[in-house]
């Protein structure tokens, strides 16, 4: 069993979603007794439920826009529809959920006293006019287009969670996620890793937007989870921000031709044209991770996306 300090009691809210299933699992596997609340909007019972017969494992029906009284030593704040499609089918409980959620969560936190990790995205930094992105950019944010019902949340999330701190004494830590793929991604959430695989496999043309040549850098999930529990460990005065992600920069274009390369698929490239505030270029300066955490990704992309592509493969993944 891994070690970072004594069994503790755990709260992972989304924690049936992509990440959240990957991170009940690491601290199950830590040998602490892992609280889950989700209201499965995005996220499902079946990514958690070789974790059911678990006795350390709890599973709990809520929605965080609705206070939770519960006793916890830590909490992962993941709470949050992550991708496009599903965060602007219901732009209002979006922002809802990640400024009603943080409020509820840290006011959780402020009662029990437990430490409080909140799930950021390189989203605060809008499309950013400095690359990469290091964690004193402010951003380049347009508060009133069809994502910024997410950035925004997000941004307010990450201010409540330094007034808590500031105001309340609050032991917080922030991370700010990039692009992370793996197993138990939504198969059609329209986030590229996933949809690029599923229409490989499906024999159906991989949709590029624009002409391909905007890039993102893709951090594998069992890496990401790696840096969450490290940052949770470190001492109290490290609030972050701090980015975590895999500063290896592809274009779009050639991750379409990786996944055609790996699936040995015969889909061809149509392009789309490119939806408003999409971002030109994202990657993660990820020197204060390193530093902090002593943290750095080691999954390559062509190992990465092969385990996605075995996920995406089985029929149970319904694609
Ligand atoms: N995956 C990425 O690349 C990425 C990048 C940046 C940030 N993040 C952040 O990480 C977190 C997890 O993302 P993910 O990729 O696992 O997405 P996901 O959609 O798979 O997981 C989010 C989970 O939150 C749950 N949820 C949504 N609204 C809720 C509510 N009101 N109450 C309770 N549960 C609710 C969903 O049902 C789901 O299980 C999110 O906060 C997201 O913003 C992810």
């Amino acid at each position: 069993m891994r070690s970072y300090g004594a069994r503790k009691r755990i709260l992972v809210t989304g924690g049936a979603g992509f990440l959240g299933s990957h991170l009940c699992e690491r601290l199950l596997a830590d040998g602490h007794d892992v609280l889950c609340v989700d209201n499965f909007f995005t996220g499902t019972k079946k990514n958690i439920e070789h974790l059911l017969g678990n006795p350390n494992f709890e599973l709990m029906r809520h929605d965080v826009t609705f206070p939770l009284y519960v006793e916890v030593d830590e909490i992962y704040n993941l709470a949050c529809p992550a991708s496009p499609v599903h965060y602007q089918y219901d732009p209002v409980q979006t922002t809802k959920t990640s400024v009603h959620g943080a409020i509820n969560m840290l006011g959780l936190a402020k009662r029990v006293k437990a430490k409080i990790l909140q799930a950021s995205t390189s989203e605060v930094y809008g499309d950013p006019e400095v690359h990469p992105q290091t964690e004193s950019y402010w951003g380049h944010v347009n508060p009133i287009g069809i994502r910024s019902c997410y950035d925004e949340g997000k941004r307010c999330a990450e201010t409540l969670f330094f007034d808590y701190h500031r105001q309340h004494g609050l032991r917080i830590k922030v991370a700010r996620i990039f692009n992370t793929y793996g197993p138990r991604m939504h198969p059609n959430d329209g986030r590229v890793v996933s949809n690029f695989i599923v229409q490989a496999l499906n024999g159906e043309a991989i949709t590029v937007f624009g002409e391909g040549n905007q890039t993102r850098s893709f951090c594998y999930v069992d890496d990401l989870i790696e840096s969450f529990v490290r940052l949770m460990a470190t001492p109290d005065e490290f609030t972050g921000p701090v980015n975590v992600g895999n500063p290896g920069e592809f274009t779009i274009l050639e991750l379409a031709r990786k996944v055609i390369e790996l699936t040995g698929s015969k889909s061809k490239i149509e392009f789309r044209p490119l939806p408003s505030d999409d971002p030109m270029q994202r990657k993660p300066d990820i020197a204060l991770a390193k530093s902090a955490l002593q943290w750095a990704p080691k999954v390559p992309l062509e190992a990465g996306l092969a385990r996605t592509i075995e996920y995406f493969r089985n029929p149970a993944c319904a694609v």
